[in-house]
């Protein structure tokens, strides 16, 4: 254990219990609003509704807080770690630089607050360099709003902490090389015929959906590439034979492909290889992403 009479030891082990961050506001005796940052809030009763809160003998607004009959306390919404350096700064015109409303009371609330409470006061007590603040609640409102976090490390937002521990989400296009023997198929943004492919969908039939959709006629066969357009983005690659004219695609003679002006690096590469495979009809099978990857024997021959 450390000696208490440590008090940089005693202020850091009292930081790991994380709390939410308040603003805590009254009126001074000249009626202007006065307000200070605490995360000294507590619940601490339901019946009556009661809550505490602790002003420290070192804010400048001590007595008037101490001596208040009435008070609001707002409690802050992720986002608004601004609203609350500014209650713990030394600025004088906090009022004028923030959002903030009277509550019917004339008591000032924060606004785009998670939660706020109007207080009546219960009872005060000193407590060394604090006094102890209870409250009964007299009116409140709950915006549903995730509360903003503060623990050791300053901030927090559990949202935040929330997507970063969230998978990412995997996203999946199916695409085709519709051939005819001497031409590829192209859309009218000279892009393949492409599915996009739901989480637990086999691209296979995301595909042939779409295909039978748009009354495209085809025969699908083989895998001809799977890469990755981007860290949580792949591109799965059929090929698939098909006659004749097909609603909304255009026939681009296969030789022709390695001409065509097509901005995704990944597809013009992929078309090309293409072209040259067809004119030997001797088809790899690509995979790796869109920049780099290699391309096996689509068969042992
Ligand atoms: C997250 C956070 C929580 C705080 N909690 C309290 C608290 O519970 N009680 C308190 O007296 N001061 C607390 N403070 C410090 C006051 O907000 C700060 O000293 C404020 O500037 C005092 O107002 P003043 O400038 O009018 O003295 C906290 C500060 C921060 C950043």
């Amino acid at each position: 254990m450390s000696m208490v009479t440590d008090a940089k030891a005693l202020r850091s082990a009292f930081s790991r219990f994380v709390t939410g961050v308040t603003v805590v506001t009254t009126r001074g005796v000249d009626g202007a609003p006065v307000g200070f940052t605490a995360n000294s809030f507590t619940s601490v009763s339901l019946d009556p509704p009661l809550v505490l809160v602790c002003p420290g003998n070192h804010l400048s607004t001590f007595e008037v807080f101490r001596n208040a009959s009435r008070f609001g306390i707002s409690v802050l919404a992720e986002g608004q770690q601004h609203v609350s350096n500014l209650f713990a700064s030394r600025r004088e015109d906090r009022f004028s630089t923030c959002d903030w409303q009277p509550h019917a009371t004339g008591v000032p609330l924060i606004s785009g607050r998670a939660a706020g409470f109007v207080c009546d006061r219960f009872h005060a007590l000193d407590a060394g360099d604090h006094a102890v603040l209870i409250g009964q609640v007299i009116d409140f409102d709950d915006a549903c709003l995730p509360g903003l976090g503060y623990g050791p490390n300053g901030y927090f937002e559990q949202t935040q902490e929330r997507e970063a521990q969230a998978p990412p989400v995997q996203s999946t296009r199916a695409s085709v090389l519709l051939d005819d023997g001497r031409h590829l198929y192209l859309t009218a943004d000279q892009d393949l015929p492409t599915a996009s492919v739901p989480a637990g969908t086999s691209p296979l039939r995301a595909l042939t959906a779409r295909l039978e959709a748009a009354k495209i006629r085809f025969n699908l066969n083989v895998v001809y590439a799977i890469y990755d357009e981007g860290p949580h983005a792949r591109r799965i690659v059929f090929r698939g034979q098909t006659k004749g004219p097909q609603p909304g695609l255009s026939k681009i003679p296969t030789q022709n492909l390695p001409e065509l002006s097509i901005r995704d690096e990944a597809l013009k590469a992929l078309l090309t290889r293409f072209a040259q495979e067809h004119s030997t009809q001797n088809f790899g099978f690509y995979i790796g992403d869109a920049y780099d990857g290699d391309v096996l024997p689509a068969s042992e021959r």
